[in-house]
């Protein structure tokens, strides 16, 4: 048996304007757009349940209430549904809700940065280590990235993070880590970067978009200067946080998509209809279909 602490609440930054999908998120969160049948925070969500967590931490803003909604018993709708005696969809219903208590929501209130909406949940998280997603990052394996990161952090304890190779052209974009010695599952951490300068990444392994963090991270965070973008960087405080405790990456093998964007979003789309067996056999030739047949207009 492990003497770690458990992994029991997770954090979902969900504040982000989603301005690369204007018109779509004027009304609607960039969370709430659907790949395939279920929005993108519920894929993490999804995740976190598979991987032990209880506890589920919305740090939003304005214009997100819809999320709250989604995670809530819709009783008028189950009521119809259980007289008209629909299961399947009752069945849905009931696995895109949380129980009461369950989660809780908080809000970042100003855009400083990935850092800062991460220490907006310390009171809620307190002092015990947790999981961290980045909701944009959808993530498609057969087990959750989660669940092999606990599973890895069971036998390390300290702090991991999943990483994955990229292009080195496209290191520029996200958080780099220095690969120290293997451990088993993973590897030490020697060194991080946030969005490094074209040529300077130390590997082409980035971060992901899942953590799980030791709550000292809080008190790093409270004081972290500004850095990349000028945003409170979370890789920066990380970086501090490495010199003091255990550091782990989790080399993630499973494909994840950067719904983020909107490449990786149709990817997403396509990806898990793929993957879902009778539709997969209607939309791969379609697609076959259209990629000889459909040129770019513009
Ligand atoms: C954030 C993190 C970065 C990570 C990326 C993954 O960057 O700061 O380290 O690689 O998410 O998507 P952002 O995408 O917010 O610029």
């Amino acid at each position: 048996m492990s003497e770690q602490k458990p992994i029991k609440k997770a954090v979902f930054p969900v504040a982000g304007l989603g301005t690369r999908f204007l018109p779509a998120t004027k009304a609607v969160p960039k969370e709430m757009l659907t790949v395939l049948d279920k929005p993108v925070i519920q894929y993490a969500v999804d995740e976190a349940r598979a991987a032990g967590i209880e506890h589920f931490v919305f740090v939003t803003g304005r214009n997100k209430g819809v999320i709250e909604d989604h995670f809530d018993i819709q009783y008028e709708l189950q009521k119809t549904l259980e007289e008209r005696g629909k299961d399947v969809a009752i069945e849905i219903l009931d696995g895109s809700q949380l129980k009461a208590g369950q989660a809780s929501f908080t809000r970042q209130q100003a855009p400083l940065g990935l850092g800062h909406a991460v220490w907006c949940a310390r009171d809620i998280v307190g002092d015990e280590p947790f999981a961290l997603f980045l909701p944009d990052m959808v993530m498609q394996d057969e087990v959750g990235c989660m669940s092999r990161m606990v599973d890895l952090y069971s036998r390390t304890g300290g702090n991991i993070i999943a990483t994955e190779e990229v292009a080195w052209e496209e290191t520029h974009k996200y958080g780099v880590v220095e690969m120290g010695n293997d451990v088993e599952g993973g590897f030490e951490v020697t060194g991080m970067v946030e969005k490094p300068a074209p040529g300077t990444a130390p590997s082409n392994l980035f971060i992901n978009g899942r953590y799980i963090l030791q709550p000292e991270i809080f008190d790093i965070l409270e004081n972290q200067a500004s850095g990349a973008g000028g945003e409170i960087q979370l890789t920066d405080a990380m970086i501090t946080l490495a010199k003091q405790q255990d550091f782990y990456g989790f080399t993630f093998t499973g494909r994840t998509f950067d719904c983020g964007s909107k490449e990786g979003f149709i990817m997403a789309n396509i990806a898990f209809a793929l993957w879902h067996k009778d539709m997969a056999e209607h939309i791969r030739p379609e697609i076959e279909r259209m990629m000889r047949e459909i040129k770019p207009i513009g």
